[in-house]
């Protein structure tokens, strides 16, 4: 078990565990972070926590107030979040399965999201191993392509997506995506970062798809709010 202590630019989590194999925050999870915070989440307000990973952003938004119900394929990210939950005193009800099929026919206030979303070599995500966190498909939307058509049935009106990604798997896509399935959408929030390790192993690649310039080392990320009225 790994314990980190975290801190992003604009938002704190407490000290965070993580079991070996679970997506630690860094700083999608930061940006999407903050972007919580400025929705005004309050008491009484549902969440959900759509591949919760370490829990970091369900608790989180325990802690604003909410009622946060989360969801995560891999068996260890669920203990992860449980046991962070539980650290941080915070009820967060999280359950094992693909998207938000654990929570059949809930809608929600708040639906939050930082899929997995780097373009991998391979057509379809991983079944399983730590790659499932990040690996988003050759074009990386495949995960990013089915939270989008989801999201209409998932939130209540007035009810708001935010989800994080990276601009190498395009903005413009999600936003029209989401704007064709009903909803009122933007990039509200945008922060460009180092490579980590694996888009900097990818980067030959990268580029010989044209998805980045010769000697490109920083990525683009972006925050989508995507509103149903
Ligand atoms: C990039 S990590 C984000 C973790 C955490 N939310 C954060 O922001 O730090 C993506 C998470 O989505 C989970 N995941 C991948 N595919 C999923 C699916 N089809 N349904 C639910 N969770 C999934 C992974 O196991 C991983 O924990």
């Amino acid at each position: 078990m790994t314990t980190t202590a975290v801190t992003g630019p604009a938002v704190r989590f407490a000290d965070v565990w993580t079991l070996p194999g679970v997506y630690a925050p860094q700083a999608d999870t930061y940006l999407l972070a903050r972007a919580l915070r400025d929705e005004g989440v309050t008491a009484g307000t549902e969440v959900l926590d759509v591949g919760t990973g370490s829990g970091a952003l369900a608790v989180l938004a325990a802690r604003m107030g909410a009622r946060v119900s989360a969801t995560d394929i891999s068996r260890r990210a669920v203990v992860t979040a449980r046991l962070n939950a539980v650290r941080a005193g915070e009820r967060v009800r999280v359950r094992r399965g693909d998207l938000s099929t654990p929570w059949p026919g809930r809608t929600f206030d708040v639906v939050v999201s930082n899929p997995p979303y780097v373009p991998a070599r391979t057509v379809r995500p991983p079944l399983w191993g730590r790659a499932r966190a990040w690996d988003g498909g050759h074009d990386g939307r495949h995960v990013v392509d089915r939270i989008c058509s989801r999201a209409p049935s998932l939130l209540r009106p007035r009810g708001v997506l935010l989800m994080v990604h990276s601009g190498l798997c395009g903005a413009e896509t999600t936003v029209a995506r989401l704007s064709e399935a009903g909803l009122t959408c933007a990039v509200t929030d945008r922060a460009r970062v180092p490579f980590g390790p694996v888009l900097t192993q990818r980067r030959r690649w990268l580029h010989t798809r044209g998805l980045i310039a010769a000697g490109e080392d920083e990525e683009e990320l972006v925050v989508i709010r995507a509103e149903r009225i």
